[in-house]
């Protein structure tokens, strides 16, 4: 209910006058009416839930140019009136990396990846590169104008807009306009946490229709990683949350998009491990799933260690899971709702023993994919304040004194929660060291520069420093 009382707050007297405030009344009656509010919170939740995927969705991609009119997301400059920026074409265009996901497909070190594979079509003509390279969609769901050269682009990520195009115009000017039915005519719901981490993993991790397997690694592909307020935060900006985005969608935190997006990455990770054709190669599992430095790395450099946070380690000369979202999500659950996080490390620690070959692999994912997809509906009811914040940054850098990040990835993971909820803080005001933490981060993303010079011993001692500004 909190998450009602916080919406509701934000709706305000309507004044007749400017074209703004006649944009605002329309909204209000609505909202003030309960049947309708419930009714739109419920539809909501499911359309977040069962939102079907922009690359499965039935309806047409009509093309990059039907957005890019003058008059509505191709502007040179931002509209004031408008409640988006209405330049956001201009942006994405000129700044934005996705642009750049097909044509690399033409390079050279694509060519040689696609070599290795022996693809004899290349990379530019492959299925494999092209599902996350590309908006890779069968012939007959293009529209007219929809060119395939255009690569990732407005719909790959907005949803085909053969259905919303004419309903999603804006509320200023059509008093009709409005953004529940534009979800229900086909907008991927993007500010939703659970819908974005789906969609944005689809291709920065994977998922059962798509991912970079270690064959493809071995190829050549550079390593994947992936957080999602991180990426949110890095990718140029064509869109603001400001007070009308508040007033017609949910604002989902930094810190909170950064949890969900843990919960989901546990999630989809398991369902592949589960999978009888991703899940495993030949004899082996699918190598992508375990810690790349459990084999990459000098015999000389022996690394096991007898404790994890997740208990007694198994057993030294295995391959080690990369564990490093599930310590993310065991660090958040045990913060937020402790009974949960003893069942979330029990679980990971049942499912390392059952790729040892003591118990079901596949029931030990399972169970833990529905404990990740039970702590997703805690972080989006949680109301992240700082001081719930702190309590989570304390339990990120403790672990991290443990030793617990001392595989590469999991100290990855770490750095760009750190980052999270440190950004969350300063914003707040509720960091009051934030320069020295900030100057602290900034050392620890060194020693992450290189994956194979990583040192688990360095990170603990600039994990103290950190500590020292971190507050109680
Ligand atoms: C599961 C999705 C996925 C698949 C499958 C995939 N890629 Fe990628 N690829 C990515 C993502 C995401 C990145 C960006 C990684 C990053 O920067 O974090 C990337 C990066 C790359 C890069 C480096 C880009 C640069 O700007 O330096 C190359 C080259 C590349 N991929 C080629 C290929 C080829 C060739 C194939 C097919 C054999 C392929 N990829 C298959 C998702 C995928
Ligand atoms: C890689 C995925 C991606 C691509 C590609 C992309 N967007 Fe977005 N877009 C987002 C995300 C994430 C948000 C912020 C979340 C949300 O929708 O509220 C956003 C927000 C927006 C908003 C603001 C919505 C609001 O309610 O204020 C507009 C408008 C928009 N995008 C238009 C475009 C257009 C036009 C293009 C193509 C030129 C485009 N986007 C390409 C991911 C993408
Ligand atoms: C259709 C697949 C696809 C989807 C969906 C997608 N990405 Fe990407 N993304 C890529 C590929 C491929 C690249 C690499 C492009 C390159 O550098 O050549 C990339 C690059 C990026 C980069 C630049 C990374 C860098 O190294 O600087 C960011 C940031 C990013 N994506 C964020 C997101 C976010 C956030 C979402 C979800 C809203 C998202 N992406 C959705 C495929 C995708
Ligand atoms: C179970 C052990 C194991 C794990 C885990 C593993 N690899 Fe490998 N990897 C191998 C083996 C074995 C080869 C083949 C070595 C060869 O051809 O000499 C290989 C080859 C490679 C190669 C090609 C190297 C070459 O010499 O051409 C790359 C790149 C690579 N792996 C990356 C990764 C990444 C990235 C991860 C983590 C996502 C990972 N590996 C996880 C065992 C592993």
């Amino acid at each position: 209910m909190q998450v009602l009382r916080e919406i509701l707050s934000t709706v305000v007297p309507a004044k007749a006058g400017t074209q703004r405030r006649s944009w605002k009344r329309h909204w209000i009656p609505a909202r003030r009416n309960p049947a309708w509010f419930f009714a739109g919170m419920a539809m909501m939740g499911a359309v977040a839930n069962a939102q079907t995927l922009p690359y499965h969705s039935p309806h047409q991609t009509l093309g990059a140019v039907t957005c890019a009119s003058s008059l509505c997301h191709g502007a040179v400059r931002i509209w004031k009136d408008s409640p988006v920026l209405q330049n956001e074409y201009v942006t994405y265009t000129r700044t934005d990396k996705h642009t750049r996901a097909y044509k690399v497909l033409f390079n050279a070190k694509s060519q040689r990846i696609a070599k290795n594979l022996g693809l004899k079509e290349g990379a530019h003509n492959a299925k494999i590169c092209l599902d996350c390279h590309a908006h890779n969609i069968p012939e007959n769901r293009r529209g007219e104008r929809f060119v395939f050269a255009d690569g990732i682009t407005c719909e790959t990520c907005h949803g085909p807009a053969e259905k919303y195009i004419t309903s999603h115009v804006n509320p200023v000017t059509d008093p009709a306009a409005h953004h529940q039915t534009n979800l229900e005519n086909g907008l991927y719901p993007l500010n939703d946490a659970m819908a974005r981490a789906k969609l944005c993993l689809s291709c920065h991790f994977g998922n059962k229709d798509r991912l970079v397997t270690h064959r493809i690694m071995g190829a050549g592909h550079p390593r994947m990683s992936f957080e999602l307020d991180t990426f949110t935060e890095i990718a140029p900006k064509h869109f603001v949350v400001d007070k009308d985005y508040s007033e017609r969608k949910k604002v989902w935190d930094g810190v909170q998009v950064w949890a969900t997006g843990q919960a989901l990455a546990v999630a989809e990770t398991m369902d592949i491990m589960v999978d009888d054709k991703r899940g495993r190669d030949g004899l082996f599992p699918e190598l992508v799933l375990f810690d790349c430095h459990a084999c990459h790395h000098p015999m000389s450099d022996l690394r096991w260690k007898p404790k994890s946070v997740f208990g007694a380690s198994v057993s030294p000369g295995l391959v080690r899971l990369n564990d490093s979202n599930m310590l993310m999500l065991r660090a958040l659950t045990a913060t937020l709702d402790p009974a949960l996080g003893e069942k979330v490390r029990e679980q990971v620690q049942k499912l390392n023993r059952a790729v040892a070959g003591e118990g079901d692999t596949k029931a030990a994912a399972m169970e833990l994919k529905k404990l990740s997809l039970e702590a997703a509906p805690v972080f989006a009811r949680t109301e992240f304040n700082a001081g719930v914040v702190k309590r989570v940054m304390t339990a990120l850098i403790d672990d991290g004194l443990e030793g617990h990040y001392s595989d590469f990835a999991a100290a990855e993971q770490a750095s760009m929660a750190l980052q999270s909820v440190g950004a969350f803080l300063t914003k707040q005001g509720a960091l009051p060291a934030a320069a020295n933490f900030n100057a602290s981060m900034k050392k620890l993303n060194v020693l992450l520069a290189n994956d194979e010079k990583y040192q688990p011993a360095q990170f603990v001692a600039q994990m103290k420093e950190l500590r020292n500004w971190a507050g109680k």
